[in-house]
């Protein structure tokens, strides 16, 4: 069967009545049980879009009485004994068999089915000749982790609605759950606020672009901009709730945020810079242009908030708090009188001081706030996540002092990253992180045991996108290797990464391939990327190890 992510069990039967016990026909029905018409609607426009049949509703009982139906049921007992998200799926000649321990479970064992047939199956319109059969099979199956996350930044490169929902559908085909979307920074703020106008006909877009890594010294001359707006998002967010994807909105804060100080230079540490000169960012990098930390500023964001969980029902809200340098406060008398005033020791100090402002503020609307893993320093929030991008060690330490914790070192699923050494991969940045790589990447550093490794709620994949300007670069970045990732997330695989069935999962990818190819994925090829995926002369910024 090939599938991916490996399920936990899964046997395949040879049935009474010869290899094949169950094929789609153009009388094939759905019986959704109460509650399950929606996953029945999404099975139904996809499977109907793929075979051109049209999978006509039944109840249950109806179901019963033929052996071509396709049936959504809830399993009381599998969701006390594995969760929402775990689900069943039998195949036989009396039909096709999905349980769920909810609705998620029940969504993934309609996607587990989906991916059981021809690969044509992901097409848009039905091909002629195909036989839409299976075998009678069993499966058995429950994600690893509950947060399986995809990071997308859509500030630095935009990326239009139309590729955001593609993408959630390509998630959804890999059981992946959590799209964060990093929706401000330097160089672009990419969220309609109603309340402050500017930060989008200011903020959302930049006269030009660097092109590739700053020693290259290139750019371009072509302003590149866009924003969602607050319908835009809303239909994001359904559009991904439907397929159980909760989207993580990321307003980076108190630095990376030259975007918003480009719209309202007040919000910067005018004592010491002249904000007002500032443009939205044309480069890439560390910016020293952060947020001033005046009440004012502390308003101004609870307004941005205000408005961003308004379109956001996530639990979570990702305020980032990366690589905020902080010279400018340092120098600013405005910062220190601040500091004094608060009796903090120092500018770290100020930073978890400005954070924690707003862990409060979330927690009083009953959110939680997640921050990049700089959040620890100068002391982590009481009730703040962390999202361990400069390796373990932020995550093994929030998690230790009792944080939850999100698991994405940049050193092992970075996908902005190489995939191979070679000088044929475009605008090569990072480490070679190749498909392998991410196979065996393990979420849960040996160091976590117990309560502490309980503490790891998931893993995710972030795709910076410096080096990304198009859907089409996101897909060469994020695939193969997001199909590996969502096994790493997903399955039970041995937590040795040594002891992973590498060869196991490369014959299976071999059967995956031709599933992107049907739906439009534009992924590195294993034996490297096609003529037209090069950069050639764009400089990237190879880094060694890890
Ligand atoms: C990050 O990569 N600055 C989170």
């Amino acid at each position: 069967m090939d599938l991916i992510p490996a399920p936990r069990h899964l046997k395949v039967f040879h049935g009474d009545l010869g290899p094949w016990s169950f094929r789609l026909r153009p009388d094939t029905r759905i019986a959704a049980a109460d509650g399950a018409q929606g996953v029945a609607r999404w099975l139904r426009a996809e499977l109907s879009a793929a075979t051109g049949f049209t999978f006509d509703a039944c109840t249950p009982e109806q179901g019963r009485l033929g052996t071509q139906t396709i049936h959504l049921e809830f399993d009381p007992e599998l969701r006390a004994t594995a969760g929402r998200e775990a689900y069943g799926l039998s195949v036989n000649d009396y039909g096709a068999f999905l349980r769920g321990g909810g609705r998620p479970g029940l969504f993934y064992a309609a996607q587990t089915l989906r991916q059981m047939f021809d690969p044509r199956i992901y097409r848009r319109a039905p091909l002629p000749g195909t036989d839409w059969v299976l075998p009678s099979v069993q499966v058995e199956d429950a994600p690893r982790f509950g947060w399986r996350g995809v990071l997308l930044d859509v500030a630095r490169h935009f990326l239009p609605k139309a590729d955001v929902l593609r993408f959630l559908d390509l998630m959804a085909a890999h059981k992946l759950n959590v799209l964060h979307l990093h929706l401000t920074d330097d160089q672009g703020w990419r969220v309609e606020i109603r309340r402050h106008p500017r930060l989008t006909e200011v903020g959302a877009w930049r006269e030009r672009s660097m092109v590739g890594y700053r020693s290259g010294g290139r750019r371009d001359d072509r302003p590149h901009g866009g924003y969602y707006t607050q319908d835009d998002l809303h239909e994001i967010v359904a559009y991904a709730a439907k397929r159980h994807i909760t989207v993580v909105p990321e307003i980076d804060l108190p630095g990376h945020a030259q975007a918003a100080l480009a719209a309202y230079p007040e919000l910067g540490n005018t004592d010491v810079v002249d904000t007002a000169a500032l443009g939205v960012w044309t480069d890439w990098g560390v910016n020293p242009n952060v947020l001033n930390v005046s009440d004012a500023t502390l308003r101004f964001f609870e307004g941005v908030l205000e408005e961003v969980l308004e379109i956001f029902p996530s639990e979570f809200v990702h305020l980032g708090g990366d690589e905020c340098p902080k010279d400018q406060w340092r120098a600013s008398p405005a910062a220190q009188a601040r500091m004094a005033e608060l009796g903090l020791a120092d500018e770290d100090a100020l930073q978890s001081w400005f954070i924690g402002h707003f862990d409060r503020w979330l927690a009083d609307r009953g959110r939680r706030l997640i921050g990049w893993d700089e959040i620890l320093e100068g002391g982590l929030a009481p009730g703040a996540a962390v999202s361990s991008w400069r390796g373990y060690e932020g995550g093994i330490a929030a998690a230790r002092a009792g944080h939850d914790v999100v698991m994405c070192p940049e050193q092992h699923v970075y996908l902005d990253h190489r995939q191979a050494p070679g000088e044929d991969e475009p605008v090569p940045v990072g480490y070679v992180r190749t498909l392998e790589d991410v196979y065996r990447f393990e979420p849960v550093p040996p160091e976590l045991d117990g309560a502490a490794a309980a503490r790891v709620i998931g893993t995710q994949a972030n795709l910076w996108t410096e080096f990304m300007t198009s859907a089409r670069d996101i897909d060469y970045r994020a695939f193969p290797r997001l199909a590996a990732f969502a096994e790493v997330a997903w399955s039970d695989l041995p937590r040795e990464p040594g002891a992973r069935d590498w060869t196991g999962f490369e014959r299976r990818m071999a059967a995956h391939y031709p599933r992107l190819d049907a739906l439009g994925v534009e992924y590195r090829p294993p034996g490297g990327p096609h003529p037209w995926q090069r950069r050639p002369g764009v400089a990237g910024r190879p880094t060694e190890g890890p």
